[in-house]
C-alpha cells in the first residue's frame, strides 16, 4: 500500500528540518561566546553597559525554553507574536516553528543593525522569512502605534525597557494574551515584575526555576 503524504505536509516537514538545522548551527556557534561575553562585560567597568557592547554575542534563550515556547504557541493557538530582542534570531526561529502550526506570524525587533541582518539571513536559511517581520531600531519606536492584538509578547531585550514596552503594548492585550519574560531573575526584571504583580488582573507563573516568568490575564 502506498502512503501519499500531501504536498503541504511534505513542505512543512522540510521547513521544520531547516529550522532545526539553523537553530543547532546557531547553538554550535554560541559555544564560543564565553570569552566574548567577558570582554563585553569588561566594558561596563568604565561606563554603563550598552546593547552595542554585546553586538557579537547571541545571548539567546536555552533550547529547553525554545521548545517550551513552541508548545505554548501550539497549545494556546497563539497567532500574533511580538518579540522584543531578536539578536541573531534563535528565539525567533522557535517562535516561527510555533506559528507554522497555528497559521500566525512574528514581528521581532532589534536595535543593532548588524545583529538584525544576521538574523534575517538565518530566517532565509531556515525558509521562514515569510513568517517573520524584522523591525530594525529601538523597540519603543518600532512598536509604537502597534495596532494588532498581541497573543504572545516575548520580552528578551534591554531589561529597563520591559516596563515601558509592556505599558505601551498593554492596549493590544486581550483575555488570552501571554507575556513571556526572559531573565526574570535579573534585578531590573524583578523591578518590572513587582510593578506588574501589583495589578490584580495579571497572574505570574515562574518557569525554569525562575529564569523566566509567564504573565497571563486572570479569568
Ligand atoms: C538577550 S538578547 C536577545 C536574544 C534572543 N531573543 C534569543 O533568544 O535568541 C537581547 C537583544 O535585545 C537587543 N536590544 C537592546 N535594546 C533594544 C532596543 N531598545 N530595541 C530593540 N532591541 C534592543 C540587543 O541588541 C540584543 O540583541
Amino acid at each position: 500500500m502506498h502512503l501519499v503524504v500531501p504536498i503541504y505536509i511534505q513542505v512543512s516537514m522540510i521547513i521544520e528540518e531547516q529550522i532545526q538545522e539553523t537553530i543547532s548551527h546557531l547553538y554550535d556557534e554560541k559555544k564560543y561566546d564565553h570569552l566574548k561575553i567577558i570582554k563585553s562585560l569588561a566594558k561596563g567597568v568604565f561606563r554603563p553597559m550598552q546593547p552595542v557592547d554585546f553586538k557579537d554575542v547571541a545571548l539567546s534563550i536555552s533550547k529547553e525554553q525554545g521548545k517550551d515556547l513552541v508548545q505554548l504557541i501550539e497549545q494556546n493557538k497563539l497567532r500574533n507574536i511580538v518579540e522584543f530582542g531578536t539578536s541573531f534570531g534563535i528565539s525567533t526561529l522557535f517562535l516561527a516553528q510555533g506559528v507554522m502550526a497555528t497559521g500566525g506570524h512574528v514581528i521581532t525587533t532589534e536595535l543593532i543593525e548588524s545583529k538584525a541582518l544576521k538574523a534575517i539571513k538565518n530566517f532565509k536559511d531556515a525558509g521562514v522569512s515569510e513568517l517573520i517581520e524584522v523591525r530594525i531600531g529601538d523597540a519603543l519606536e518600532t512598536l509604537k502605534n502597534h495596532s494588532e492584538p498581541v497573543d504572545l509578547l516575548l520580552l528578551d531585550g534591554w531589561k529597563s525597557l520591559y516596563l515601558p514596552l509592556f505599558q505601551m503594548l498593554e492596549n493590544n492585550f486581550h483575555e488570552n494574551t501571554m507575556v513571556y519574560v526572559d531573565n526574570a531573575d535579573m534585578v531590573e526584571t524583578q523591578v518590572f515584575l513587582n510593578v506588574v504583580s501589583q495589578n490584580a488582573i495579571y497572574q505570574l507563573q515562574p518557569k525554569f526555576e525562575g529564569k523566566a516568568v509567564v504573565i497571563t490575564i486572570k479569568k
